[in-house]
């Protein structure tokens, strides 16, 4: 028997004492004799029999030590006169009924931003993102619709000749860029399951890895093993460059090319058997059989290097006749990306079925100082309102000056990391604030400038009564 089991009978029992404390007289143990204050919570057994939670937990240990060394004897735990003579059967009756019934209480609780079941339009979905997601307008955009059209498809359901094409996206974008991030809130918002799985991880079946099948297993494990539920999900395979076709190898290649034509099938819609419970297939695990034609699949990756490929077409045919360019026209234009065809992609290493399964295909943004900026105060759960949160728990006020913010920024454009980098620069300046603050009761406000971030001076430190007003960059 274990913890949790145990834990799940006390809360239970807990209630109903609640009940039992208005109503009838206190509860003795039976095995001790302690009343219900001094023991506290007690488990009901049949017969107006009562145990103390220590003395459950003691009868259990006996029992665990006993059964491992060979001389269970059931009469030595329960040797109080009537102890003897509990039904067991009946005991785990009750337990099991107790077992399923909190689970009921769970599914109530929370309502989706956006409701799938009247498919919000496009410009709710877009609304919703933009109330988290800086910039990458015309993602944003793009996938609205996209996911739009994937669950009307999904609603309507007809299989007649004029069959709508499933939406599986191709998002291209620079590490930090947000594309997980995208796809977490867009989730987040349907309240459909979303399983994020690395492409890189992923192997031909039979080698060592995970194979292709598995991303559906653990779409049906954050689905909590509800297929139906699982088969409106969306799954995220990230890094999706890494399995580009290997150029010169002549061994097999079961982590490349192999794994992008094991995923056509899934892309398209095919029934898979997955384990429940488990990521892995084996003789002790109950499989279920799932559909992945209304799973939504989006598929990311950095894609380093393809620009260099735009950029050799687009020179290409600059240089050819009449519209001769300039050689280098293309080589400092920061929207490169923009102009990707599904050629380049297939030059990239991406086999032509496999892109043709992602009929979707967009670009996101490299991110500027200015959105770095924005992505530090803007969205609902934005780093800076996070940290100020913490310091209002203390009653006190945290403000950045718009040079912080600019000075933050250019540190994390360094990193070329996208807003990745933005937490970890942050955290290392708010460690002092965050340590000397609550030292001080009369410290009203604090003030973070751009001298103490680039280390020639410190942050403006404030007394209670004696706060400047807000400013306006960092509301
Ligand atoms: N456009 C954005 N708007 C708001 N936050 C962002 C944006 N892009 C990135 N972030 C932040 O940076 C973090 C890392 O981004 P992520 O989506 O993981 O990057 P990647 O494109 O490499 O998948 C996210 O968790 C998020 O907090
Ligand atoms: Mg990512």
């Amino acid at each position: 028997m274990t913890d949790k089991y145990e834990d799940e009978v006390i809360q239970e029992e807990d209630h109903e004492n609640k009940d039992e404390n208005r109503r009838g007289p206190e509860k003795f143990c039976s095995l001790c004799r302690r009343s219900e204050r001094q023991a506290g919570r007690m488990i009901d057994l049949p017969n107006n029999i009562h145990i103390c939670s220590d003395c459950m937990q003691r009868s259990f240990d006996t029992m665990n030590q006993q059964m491992s060394s060979g001389k269970f004897n059931y009469n030595d735990i329960f040797n109080m006169p009537g102890v003897s003579m509990v039904d067991l059967g009946s005991f785990q009756n009750q337990m099991s009924q107790q077992q399923s019934a909190p689970k009921k209480k769970k599914e109530e609780k929370h309502k989706p931003v956006l409701d799938l079941k009247k498919i919000p339009a496009p410009h709710k979905i877009k609304a919703a993102l933009d109330e988290y997601v800086i910039g990458q307008d015309y993602a944003k955009k793009v996938m609205s619709v996209a996911v739009y059209n994937h669950y009307k498809r999904v609603a309507t359901d007809t299989m007649d000749e004029i069959e709508i094409e499933k939406s599986n996206m191709l998002m291209i974008g620079p590490t930090g860029s947000g594309k997980t991030y995208l796809v977490k809130t867009l989730a987040r918002l349907l309240d459909v399951p979303l399983a994020i799985a690395d492409a890189t991880s992923l192997t031909e079946a039979g080698y060592i890895g995970d194979d292709i099948e598995s991303v559906v297993s653990k779409l049906l494990a954050a689905a909590d093993n509800d297929v139906e539920k699982a088969e409106h999900g969306i799954i995220f395979i990230d890094e999706i460059d890494k399995i580009a076709k290997k150029k010169n190898t002549n061994q097999r290649d079961v982590s490349g090319e192999a794994v992008q034509q094991g995923m056509l099938k899934l892309l398209e819609g095919s029934e898979v058997e997955v384990p429940v419970g488990a990521n892995s297939k084996n003789a002790m695990v109950p499989l279920t059989t799932v559909n992945t034609r209304n799973i939504l699949f989006i598929c990311g990756g950095a894609f380093p290097d393809l620009e260099n490929i735009i950029k050799e077409r687009l020179n290409k045919q600059a240089s050819i006749g009449f519209y001769a360019d300039l050689k280098d026209k293309y080589d400092n234009d920061p929207h490169i990306l923009e102009k990707v065809t599904v050629d380049d992609i297939k030059s990239f290493g991406m086999i032509p079925e496999f892109i043709g399964r992602l009929p979707i295909i967009f670009t996101l943004d490299g991110l500027s100082e200015d959105m770095l900026v924005k992505i530090l105060m803007e969205p609902k759960n934005a780093i800076l309102k996070q940290y100020q949160k913490l310091l209002a728990l203390d009653e006190v006020k945290l403000e950045f000056d718009e040079g912080a913010l600019h000075a933050i920024a250019a540190k994390a454009m360094e990193k070329k990391t996208g807003a990745r980098a933005l937490r970890a620069i942050l955290e290392e300046y708010m460690l002092d604030i965050m340590y000397e603050i609550p030292k001080d009761d009369n410290i009203g406000q604090v003030v973070i400038t751009r001298e103490y971030i680039e280390g020639n001076g410190g942050p403006k430190i404030l007394l209670r009564g004696q706060e400047i007003p807000l400013l306006e960059t960092a509301q």
